[in-house]
């Protein structure tokens, strides 16, 4: 089955509201036909949310904007939180879930990452569901079951239509802003278990439409290595993400 590429750029804590208006538009400057066969997201800080995609208006239906996180209850007492109607109300259709930094740092959960899936595709928005192994497990030679059981933690209680909502991002977390990327055949044998254990759980016509991207250190450098890969759409982008020549240059490089 034929799956539409997707470069997803996640600008992690970068960029004023005033730069990220500069960076979109300059990313939206650059759009050209060979992106009508490409998805493109751009997922901001959430305070650059709304300029960004004023910024985009005009073709919003072809490069997207998400969030980096969310929380799953559509309101209360989470201090430093948002939640998923203001993502709606300011447009955003996409949501980085799990990544590795918010996994690490913040404390967050197979439970919880679970739980903003749920939420999310209850909203009809479309997760981007991270996982990846660290070092020390893929030294271990665990990596394959550690990633499947992310995957299947955080799919876990979804129908096929919910599930087929989301992309998974495999993002090893060694090969996260190191330079250091994994070659093509680890990201390959990584991306084929994934796509196996959504198969498991939703069967194969749901595995089969939905997209895998790759994660870490992807630069105009190093992305032919990974495109033809059988099982990976595509790239959750990071550094390469805030210069408009080389997140223009991935895009392309996708098509
Ligand atoms: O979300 C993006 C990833 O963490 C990859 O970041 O491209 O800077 O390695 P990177």
């Amino acid at each position: 089955m034929a799956r539409k590429p997707l470069m997803i750029g996640n600008w992690k804590m970068n960029k004023t509201p005033a730069e990220s208006v500069v960076l979109s538009q300059g990313i939206s400057n650059r759009y050209n036909r060979k992106w009508d066969k490409v998805g493109v997201v751009l997922c901001p800080p959430s305070i650059d949310l709304r300029p960004v995609v004023t910024v985009l208006d005009y073709d919003k239906s072809l490069i997207e904007v998400g969030a980096q996180n969310v929380h799953w209850e559509p309101s209360g007492a989470f201090t430093g939180e948002i939640s998923i109607p203001m993502l709606k109300d300011v447009g955003a259709t996409w949501c980085i879930v799990g990544h590795s930094e918010r996994r690490e740092m913040f404390a967050e959960t197979d439970e919880t990452v679970n739980l903003k899936v749920r939420a999310l595709v209850d909203a009809r928005l479309h997760p981007i569901v991270c996982v990846g192994e660290s070092l020390a497990v893929r030294d271990a030679g665990t990596t394959i079951g550690f990633v499947t059981d992310q995957v299947r933690a955080a799919f876990a209680g979804l129908e096929p239509a919910e599930a087929a909502l989301a992309v998974v991002a495999y993002e090893p977390i060694w090969a996260i802003g190191t330079g250091r990327t994994a070659t093509p055949e680890q990201a390959q044998e990584v991306c084929a278990a994934i796509r196996a254990t959504l198969a498991d759980m939703f069967g194969t016509e749901t595995a089969q439409s939905m997209r895998i991207l790759y994660g870490g250190s992807m630069k105009p450098a190093n992305v032919d290595m990974f495109m033809p890969c059988e099982d990976i759409d595509g790239g959750l982008i990071g550094g390469a993400a805030l210069k408009v020549e080389d997140f223009t240059a991935l895009v392309e490089a996708a098509g």
